[in-house]
């Protein structure tokens, strides 16, 4: 069942019978500030439950650029001084194999925006170490991470997250599942290596087990120029489409531009 959000006015005629073909629950929100809002009050609801339930809300953070409004506003007033922190644990959804000081790092985004501002402990923001030399081994630590901190879900025992952050690639890739990568098609590993088709290129990613076994996930959309990719999701030939959480929720906080340009 979709809705467009209250905030914002939802596209007229065709967009908004697409909208409502995407899975899940979509919104529309009035730019990128609008989005940070909308998802900020949506993880404080949603973390809120986590941390009452399991004392704990595990969280992946998506790379790029659109959720990097989302993180200051969160590390800024009111939200800072709301949220449980000490209850957080952060993870990633992707990293490009560069050091973690390099322009592009996912992390380096995630520390300036929002990590370095917040007061979560040191031990609970597990970084991927993709700037290693052997990105095999790399993956499978990573993997560990994340199977060590979180429960088991479902016969195949896939680390659950409480929340996955995703981003929306113009190519319609997500995380760094890129279209034709071997990695699109692991289902037995929760952490692997992949291949972007710009550079950096080579990356690691979180696999299709883990997103689909999260308790929430949520795309952050922005932009006109994300229309054909989320075409894609509707027509179901991008890695994005594949994002299925089995028995979690999924959510779509786009902006005007891209909603209009759907
Ligand atoms: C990455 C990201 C990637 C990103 C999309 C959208 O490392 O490139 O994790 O999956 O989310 O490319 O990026 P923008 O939000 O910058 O459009």
């Amino acid at each position: 069942m979709s809705a467009a959000g209250r905030e914002g006015a939802a596209p007229a005629g065709g967009a908004r019978g697409s909208l409502s073909r995407l899975p899940g629950t979509v919104t529309v929100h009035t730019g990128l500030a609008g989005i940070a809002e909308a998802a900020a009050a949506w993880l404080e609801t949603i973390a809120r439950e986590a941390s009452a339930a399991s004392g704990r809300f595990r969280i992946a953070l998506a790379g790029g650029g659109t959720p990097r409004t989302l993180y200051e506003l969160l590390a800024s007033a009111p939200w800072r001084r709301r949220t449980r922190w000490d209850a957080w644990e952060v993870f990633f959804g992707d990293e490009r194999a560069i050091p973690p000081e390099a322009g592009g790092s996912n992390f380096r985004m995630a520390r300036e925006s929002l990590l370095s501002r917040v007061p979560i402990p040191e031990e609970r923001v597990h970084r991927m170490e993709a700037e290693r030399v052997d990105l095999d081994a790399a993956a499978a630590d990573y993997a560990a991470v994340l199977t060590a901190a979180c429960p088991p879900w479902g016969p195949a025992r896939v680390p659950r997250l409480d929340c996955v952050l995703l981003g929306l690639g113009e190519n319609g890739h997500t995380v760094s599942l890129f279209p034709g990568d071997p990695s699109l098609d692991v289902t037995d590993r929760w952490v692997v290596r992949s291949r972007a088709d710009y550079a950096p290129y080579d990356r690691l990613t979180l696999t299709f087990p883990v997103l689909d076994a999260a308790a929430h996930a949520a795309f952050l959309v922005a932009g006109a120029a994300k229309g054909e990719a989320l075409r894609g999701v509707l027509r179901g030939d991008v890695p994005a489409a594949r994002v299925h959480p089995r028995d979690g929720e999924l959510r779509w906080f786009l902006d005007e531009a891209a909603a209009g340009a759907l």
